[in-house]
């Protein structure tokens, strides 16, 4: 969602926002500002996209060497030039950039409008902005600093905020609670981002805040301490990022590059935790927990979108193999649906940003509640793996399409990973088993290598189905969350209506869809549910649905039944999903580009959700 940067020091500051503000896009945006104090304060800002705002400040004056910059995302008051950040407060003092959501801003703002403010945005941040400088002006010796703490201490909701003080132009002065933001450390330079894609082309020492810090920065140092004024001691953690990492390199799209990425990133999701003999799974972030976890009366693992997808194939294989007791559910409804939980529970919490406002907030809750909670997450020191008692990364790599690909691939690989080792450990599995799926998740790799060079095939027949309207997508056993995830990833990308549906349920009610310009995909790879699938696929069939089928290699009577196939390479049932997404996702991907959408920022969807 909204992205922030900022930066302190001697360096011209206008190529760091711009340059920071573009690797932000990836967040998804309907607008994008900047603030540079030189003298005086500028503000520039516009709807639209970060190339608008360069061309709008093409002929002004952007010089200084202290500045903030602003993509929005819109929640409160439509997305505009005027509702665009910055925001500047009534009396100009103060400039602020805001990440999230200030759930009480109406009843400050009344109180404020009696008080005799003026407002000039509908926007929550504005809100914020001026009671900071009313707190400012009303008292004596009232620093900015001191100023900020004590509106915030008055705010309900969720911030990441950057400011600025006319008056005390030396400083920056920023906020976290609910929304992240790491402060970048260079030699007499400071860097201010919601996340360390923007600024790790300056520093890799970054210092992630937690919730109520507020740092004070100057071209001097660094103060960090809490919104009661106590000192906080911070931790300096090296980021292991690339340019490289940040760059289509020679794909078009980020989505392309992440969907071929996948050998290599499932590669590096288990790499050092399947042993080199591949006769075990070890995994370091669980260690200490793992005596709770086998002892679980139950695992609830959360989620939302397609890491809820990968969190349904974690409870098929946790039931069947390790016979622990598993929910899956979704994050948003979890927190707020009153759930019982205690000390006997796990809860598992799956995210590619570890910053979903809704999955942080019911593992704060599970946490209260007693339960054990672990995080599955893809970003280093994100908030949900800095909250949990323990957990595995996937180590994807940084995911900028909006779309998950690489994220969900990596997510399953260790939910078969996590399944496996339970399983071993309560000796619920035959040591056969457990040594042949191994092997079976070390070739995956190369698998979906076989399966990526397909991709001129794929092409053609998303070219036939580019023009449907609405889609039907149908899977049974492991193979029902790719189905889920593959409608997912249509509608996302190229806004064709599409819906995931479990096979056996098609007879209660989509079946009513079927005619003869749906396009039904079943995930049909040969598995035990086989001949049922194919009863499903005769069933569309008889009523003159077209069939794209995802078919294990070598299956000649699909290939014969339905009108198009994918084929995968032959594997365990569990292993599966991990083949039977890579043809969907690039399904999805060709048929967005031809029907000319902008497949890495899709129209309102934002990279990480980070208000609720
Ligand atoms: O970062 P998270 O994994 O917590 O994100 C969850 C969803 O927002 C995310 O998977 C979303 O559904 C993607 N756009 C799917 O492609």
């Amino acid at each position: 969602m909204c992205g922030i940067v900022g930066y302190i020091g001697d360096k011209n500051v206008y190529p760091i926002l711009i340059g920071g503000l573009q690797r932000l896009e990836y967040r998804g945006y309907d607008s994008a500002g900047i603030a540079i104090f030189n003298e005086d304060l500028k503000v520039y800002k516009c709807k639209g996209k970060v190339s608008d705002l360069e061309n709008y400040v093409a002929s002004k004056d952007v010089h200084g060497t202290v500045g903030m910059g602003h993509t929005r995302w819109a929640t409160h008051g439509e997305p505009n030039d005027t509702n665009a950040h910055p925001h500047t407060s009534m009396n100009g003092n103060f400039v602020l950039v805001h990440n999230g959501i200030i759930e009480n801003y109406a009843e400050i703002k009344s109180d404020l409008i009696k008080k005799g403010i003026v407002f000039k945005t509908e926007t929550d941040t504005e809100v914020l902005c001026n009671l900071i400088e009313f707190y400012y002006e009303k008292g004596e010796n009232v620093s900015a600093e001191l100023a900020v703490r004590m509106a915030l201490s008055k705010i309900v909701g969720a911030y990441g905020i950057v400011v600025f003080c006319k008056n005390e132009p030396d400083k920056l002065i920023a906020a976290r609670k609910g929304s992240p933001l790491v402060v970048g450390i260079g030699r007499g330079e400071y860097f201010l981002a919601s996340d360390a894609t923007p600024i790790v082309e300056y520093t890799d020492s970054m210092i992630y805040l937690n919730d109520e810090d507020v740092a004070i920065v100057s071209k001097d140092g660094l103060t960090l301490k809490t919104i009661q004024n106590d000192p906080v001691a911070f931790k300096v953690t090296k980021v292991d990022l690339s340019i490289g990492d940040l760059e289509k390199g020679n794909f078009e799209h980020f989505m392309l590059k992440e969907i071929f990425e996948q050998p290599k990133t499932i590669a590096d999701t288990f790499r050092g935790r399947i042993k080199a003999d591949q006769s075990d799974i070890v995994l370091g972030g669980l260690i200490d927990v793992f005596p709770k976890l086998l002892a679980a009366d139950r695992i609830i693992i959360i989620g939302c979108g397609t890491s809820w997808h990968a969190a349904l194939v974690g409870e098929y294989m946790i039931e069947e193999y390790a016979r622990i007791p598993v929910e899956v559910e979704y994050a948003s409804e979890f927190r707020y649906r009153k759930p019982i939980l205690g000390e006997k529970d796990v809860v598992i919490a799956i995210s590619q940003s570890g910053e979903t406002a809704d999955t942080l907030a019911a593992l704060k809750m599970a946490k209260e509640m007693g339960a054990t909670i672990l995080g599955v997450c893809n970003v280093v020191g994100s908030s949900i793996s800095r909250e949990t008692d323990g957990g595995v990364y996937t180590h994807a790599g940084v995911e900028i399409g909006v779309a998950s690909t690489k994220a969900f691939t990596a997510q399953v690989t260790v939910m078969i990973m996590l399944a496996l080792k339970l399983a071993k450990e309560k000796g619920t599995i035959a040591p056969e088993l457990y040594g042949s799926l191994i092997r079976d998740l070390a070739e995956v790799p190369g698998k979906v290598k076989s399966i990526l060079v397909k991709h001129p095939h794929i092409k053609e027949i998303a070219e036939k189905y580019k023009d449907a309207v609405n889609a039907l997508y149908l899977g049974r056993g492991y193979l029902f969350p790719v189905a889920l995830e593959g409608a997912l990833k249509l509608k996302e990308i190229s806004y064709i209506h599409a819906e995931g549906y479990a096979a056996g349920e098609m007879k209660h009610g989509p079946i009513a869809l079927v005619d003869t310009n749906l396009p039904v995909v079943v995930v049909a790879a040969k598995d035990s549910y086989y001949e049922k699938i194919v009863s499903n696929i005769q069933e569309v069939k008889a009523r003159k649905g077209n069939i794209i089928a995802v078919v294990t290699e070598g299956d000649s009577h699909l290939k014969e039944m339905c009108n198009d196939v994918f084929e995968i390479p032959k594997s365990h049932p569990a292993i599966a999903p991990l083949l039977a997404i890579i043809p969907l996702q690039l399904f999805s991907y060709y048929i967005a580009v031809l029907r000319g959408c902008n497949v890495d920022q899709p129209r309102n969807l934002a990279k990480s959700v980070t208000v609720e």
